[in-house]
């Protein structure tokens, strides 16, 4: 088979995904009919003609305004559920999808709409599409700590709908030790931890020491740059914390795929896996992140399944359904 069909055919975990990134323009376009919402463009292609980001803040700033869109309960339940329906098709048969309810509640949209319409979409998503999830809640890191650890209390009473908690946004002056205080109280309650270390970021070395001395965090998002320091790589390697790579995304953040680092991360014995990030922006799903490390860079189908095996591997699923996966 061609190695697209050998991709495809896969059954696939995600990651790292941001339900918010997952707004396609043609969704955009029907979200803002349905809500009397005015767009600054004519058409759904007019929209893509206008993504245009070479680095973190200029992805964010458009990322940002197109969620104005998302008003009801139903309009989070049909993000959550489109991006089930596309996982389903590429055979991604479980994610662990970010949101970001303090992109929401800011435009007053409370935070039971977010998180009730998109578990709705989830427990649907596994009944009818067979793709099984785990939520994570995100806070904004340039949104003050007092913001995060508010909207940590207004999910206790949604303990049941989510796994763990993430830290994104914009990553500069804005390091792990600024929510401390949040993680060890998310901890507590029993989530998960996990934090953005974008590429390339100011100070990025330091935040991935914080993730690993100070959080202690259970995962690590992006973490391409610990490459550079070889005690950071042993240490990620000997408490066998994943790495959630997204070589297209990189590729439009950074302008690089990333992908002699994946290859150097697998050497070592660190557990990268292969995400898509916000694939409604950077056009491309699960099939086609794979694809673009084969079309450029050569991965073997050997390279393939072993970064999907770890995905599987260091997701935070249920250990005994995990068993059927490796
Ligand atoms: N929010 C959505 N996508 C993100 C990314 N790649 N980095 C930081 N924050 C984000
Ligand atoms: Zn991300």
């Amino acid at each position: 088979p061609s190695m697209l069909d050998f991709v495809q055919q896969l059954p696939k975990a995600e990651l790292h995904v941001h339900l918010e990134g997952t707004l396609e323009p043609e969704h955009i376009f029907s979200l803002a009919q349905r809500n009397g919402i005015e767009l600054a463009y004519k058409t759904p292609e007019e929209v893509v003609a206008a993504y245009d980001f070479h680095d973190l803040p200029s992805f964010l700033a458009i990322y940002y305004a197109a969620m104005d869109v998302l008003r009801t309960e139903e309009d989070f339940y049909e993000l959550a559920f489109h991006y089930f329906e596309r996982a389903a098709a590429q055979n991604v048969v479980y994610v662990e999808p970010f949101f970001d309810p303090q992109a929401h509640t800011s435009r007053g949209v409370a935070f039971d709409t977010v998180i009730n319409g998109i578990h709705r979409a989830q427990k649907d998503a596994a009944a009818t599409l067979g793709v099984e999830s785990n939520l994570i809640l995100c806070f904004l890191r340039d949104l003050s700590a007092e913001s995060a650890a508010e909207h940590l209390e207004m999910a206790v009473p949604h303990l049941d709908k989510l796994i763990g908690v993430g830290l994104d946004s914009d990553e500069k002056d804005n390091p792990p030790a600024k929510f401390a205080h949040v993680f060890a109280r998310a901890r507590d309650l029993g989530l998960k931890l996990t934090m953005h270390c974008d590429v390339n970021q100011k100070d990025i070395l330091e935040h991935i020491g914080e993730c690993l001395d100070l959080i202690k965090v259970d995962r690590i998002d992006h973490g391409i740059n610990a490459l550079e320091d070889d005690s950071l790589c042993t240490e990620i390697a000997r408490r066998g914390l994943g790495l959630t790579v997204c070589p297209v995304s990189n590729r439009f953040v950074v302008q690089n795929l990333t992908a002699a680092e994946i290859r150097d991360m697998l050497a070592r014995g660190m557990k990268a896996t292969i995400n898509s990030d916000d694939p409604a922006y950077f056009r491309a799903y699960m099939n086609e992140n794979f694809m673009a490390l084969v079309e450029e860079a050569d991965f073997s189908k050997d390279e393939i399944r072993t970064l999907n095996r770890n995905a599987f591997e260091v997701s935070w699923m249920d250990e005994a359904k995990k068993a059927d996966y490796l």
